[in-house]
């Protein structure tokens, strides 16, 4: 009792809390007491009990979300236990990249908008009208300008306000240190081929965004795969794949994963950037989820912590204002002049309209309010189709519990059974994501990735969907 009585009481608390998580008295998923409750049995200040939430989400254990308080973090381990098994593979296996891809394409490109199979955000989703009415408004002021090149790093009203969106979350960057990309799988690109060449490997964390693979292949380099474990990074595996002289980068979100929707700690975040750093390395960060972490809390980048420059920040608007737009940017550090050089001598600028509308909206209170708007609508969505998923499929599925963002990983009991159900559902019409395409190996057979990026109007459908997927599970199984 001494030895509690000298602790400061929001960590009394918070070890409460930890303690009940690990014994899993309190479930992965499961909201924690309000603040006031808390208060009220600790005889507490609600500030004290806020400081012992703080700590929890700092030790990435719980999130605070918005309008429903905290609840217990993604998954805890064991969550997926093939990624317990998963063996990480140091090879260079670049076995179905090709088909992988093929794959993809076949049904993305002819499914329709509200396919579960793609992240394209719905435009009901996407602040449409508010863009063109800032389109408009411009036509008068900036008619000429908005037809014309723009500088080759990008529009200097962009370039600041991104800088100004980054500082909110504790990523402080200047202007001049950012180059517009059309897109963040372009950034991506011109961070690969400023760092590496045809032939080298690359790490990448999987289950991953099949357009890793499909770079990789068009460019030549070779993947080298890290199995994420337990829903957290193996950093063991990763320092010693990385310090090897044949790995000339490393690739990965650590903020709302594509496809787990996982988040890593402070301390994961902390610990890479540190890894850049000691082996003078590039860590190729894409943060494009960053901005749609469920949490109230400031999520960091891993570019925001030290990492002297061997972090190269990637994002763009594809998945929070305008896909079509193809507005991203590359925060290139040590590479950055070489990043623009390569940039300005092939593509030169980026279409001037569409940084001019987004510099506007980006400067507005409209962006703020539209992003904790979005984020509310993908947090009722997660857990809705969650909830059914886990309800209608047959026993043994896991599902993941995202930190944010667009997509569910489902993990079905079968070795195959995400392929196969992949493969059925085609056939009556539903299109998901295979998990196979998540990886160079022939892994993840027996996972899916759902998408949660359809129209509002549409959810009934969508439902009916998900409980179509569960029969033709339950079915094969
Ligand atoms: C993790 C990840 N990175 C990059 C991209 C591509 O982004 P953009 O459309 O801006 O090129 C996507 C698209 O789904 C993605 O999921």
């Amino acid at each position: 009792m001494d030895a509690v009585k000298k602790q400061p009481s929001y960590l009394v608390i918070a070890n409460v809390i930890k303690d009940k998580i690990a014994k899993k008295e309190i479930k992965p998923g499961q909201k924690l007491p309000s603040l006031r409750t808390v208060a009220k049995n600790y005889s507490v200040s609600l500030n004290t009990v806020k400081s012992a939430y703080e700590h929890l989400v700092s030790l990435g254990l719980i999130i605070g979300v918005e309008r429903s308080g905290y609840i217990v973090d993604a998954m805890q381990p064991p969550f997926f236990a093939w990624f317990e098994k998963a063996s990480i593979s140091q090879k260079n296996d670049r076995i179905s990249a090709e088909k992988a891809w093929a794959w993809y394409r076949s049904y993305v490109y002819e499914a329709e908008q509200d396919t579960l199979a793609v992240i394209w955000p719905h435009p009901s989703l996407m602040p449409n009208k508010a863009l063109a009415n800032i389109h408009s408004g411009l036509l008068k002021s900036y008619g000429e300008k908005m037809s014309t090149y723009s500088h080759p790093s990008g529009l200097k009203g962009l370039r600041e306000a991104i800088s100004n969106h980054l500082a909110t979350r504790h990523f402080y960057c200047n202007a001049e240190n950012i180059q517009i990309t059309y897109g963040c799988m372009h950034a991506i690109e011109l961070a690969l081929l400023s760092v590496a060449k045809a032939g080298d490997e690359i790490i990448v964390l999987t289950p991953c965004f099949p357009g890793y693979i499909a770079v990789f292949n068009n460019l030549g380099f070779k993947p080298v795969e890290i199995p994420l474990i337990s829903q957290k990074i193996n950093l063991e595996a990763f320092e010693k794949t990385f310090k090897k002289t044949e790995v000339k980068a490393a690739i990965l979100s650590s903020v709302v994963h594509n496809p787990t929707g996982l988040s890593f700690s402070e301390e994961e975040k902390k610990a890479i950037a540190k890894l850049a750093a000691k082996y003078e390395k590039p860590v190729i960060e894409d943060d494009i989820f960053g901005d749609l972490h469920f949490s109230e809390a400031t999520v960091k980048p891993i570019a925001s912590y030290p990492n002297d420059d061997y972090v190269i920040y990637c994002s763009s608007f594809s998945k929070t204002l305008a896909p079509g737009e193809r507005i991203g940017w590359c925060i290139g550090g040590m590479w950055h002049k070489k990043i623009a050089d390569r940039f300005a001598s092939s593509l030169f600028t980026v279409n001037s309209r569409s940084q001019y509308i987004l510099a506007h909206y980006l400067s507005s209170s409209a962006w703020p309010r539209h992003l904790r708007k979005l984020r509310a609508v993908l947090f009722k969505r997660s857990n809705l189709i969650r909830k059914l998923i886990l309800e209608y499929f047959p026993q043994g599925t896991q599902v993941c519990l995202p930190s944010g963002g667009y997509v569910l990983w489902i993990e079905l009991p079968e070795s195959n059974g995400g392929s196969k159900l992949w493969k059925e559902a085609m056939k009556h019409g539903i299109y998901v994501l295979p998990g196979l395409t998540c990886s160079a190996t022939p892994s993840y057979k027996n996972a899916i990735r759902v998408s949660l990026s359809y129209d509002e109007s549409k959810e009934a459908h969508i439902k009916t969907h998900i409980k179509k997927l569960a029969h033709l599970a339950t079915q094969s199984n």
